[in-house]
């Protein structure tokens, strides 16, 4: 599915938050965003998932309008893990996952074989079958998070938004949900902290306090002048032969003082 973004604004309490933001993902390719903390990328997130009506613009998944598709429609479509999903409810890690198809679900079409083969691939590509009948809130931080991603992996939305997934992970399972985006063949948006992990992306956007200010591919955006007067570092972009993309290395910047 093909998401179209076009200039978004959004005020909190007469804070900007987003300054007139627009950017396309193409159907079937990734986009990451990245900025500083604060700089609005959950808020755009929150936008486009329908979560949170912009003041101004509109978000167009194929020919609708995001708001207005009811939340059945629009959960069929969009999958959304937020930054720090919680469920304080007592339940087991399947019914976590399950609750992924509650929007195919109905009187006619109640959960079948068909259903429970999708949990199932989606709890194995996470890697939590084993947790299966464990109590999602006994589970630590990073196996919650693989829980959450598998429940919208469950939910087999066309968009996937996730908001810096790789948080709470280790380095085995970041690269595992990294490598998962890269070669997934549905669209997805998700926020990112570590830079490095965007080159598996097909589009970068960086934001920087609510505004867009690069918007391209991995290789052209995540360079030194862009990179530094946002995050004030000093950006180096390398190439080495382990990867089959350039990496970043990062050093104190001393240009502001
Ligand atoms: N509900 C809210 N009330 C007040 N300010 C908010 C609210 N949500 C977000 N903000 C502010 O909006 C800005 C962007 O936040 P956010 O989108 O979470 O940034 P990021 O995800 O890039 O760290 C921050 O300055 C934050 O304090
Ligand atoms: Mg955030």
């Amino acid at each position: 599915m093909h998401v179209q973004v076009k200039n978004i604004s959004l005020s909190i309490q007469q804070k900007p938050i987003l300054k007139d933001v627009s950017l396309e993902i193409e159907s079937g390719q990734s986009l990451a965003l990245v900025g500083p903390n604060g700089s609005g990328k959950s808020t755009l997130l929150r936008v486009i998932a329908g979560l949170l009506k912009p003041d101004c613009g509109q978000v167009i998944v194929d020919d609708n309008e995001v708001g207005n598709l009811s939340p059945r429609k629009l959960a069929q479509r969009l999958g959304f893990v937020s930054q720090d999903a919680s469920t304080t409810d007592a339940i087991a890690v399947y019914d976590a996952v399950k609750l992924g198809r509650t929007p195919w679900l109905s009187l006619m079409s109640p959960f079948g074989s068909k259903d429970k083969k999708i949990v199932e691939n989606a709890m194995c590509e996470m890697a939590i079958s084993g947790y299966a009948s464990q109590q999602f809130n006994t589970l630590s931080g990073g196996e919650r998070q693989r829980v959450h991603i598998a429940r919208v992996l469950a939910q087999t939305p066309q968009i996937f938004l996730l908001d810096e997934p790789t948080n709470h992970l280790d380095i085995h399972h970041q690269i595992a949900i990294i490598d998962w985006v890269a070669r997934q063949s549905t669209t997805v948006a998700l926020a990112l902290h570590d830079l490095n992990h965007a080159f598996v992306c097909d589009r970068v956007a960086v934001l920087n306090k609510g505004q867009l200010v690069a918007y391209g591919e991995p290789k052209a955006v995540l360079v030194s002048d862009v990179i530094d007067p946002v995050f004030h570092v000093a950006t180096h972009q390398t190439t080495t032969t382990h990867f089959d993309h350039p990496i970043l290395t990062f050093a104190k910047s001393y240009r502001d003082q």
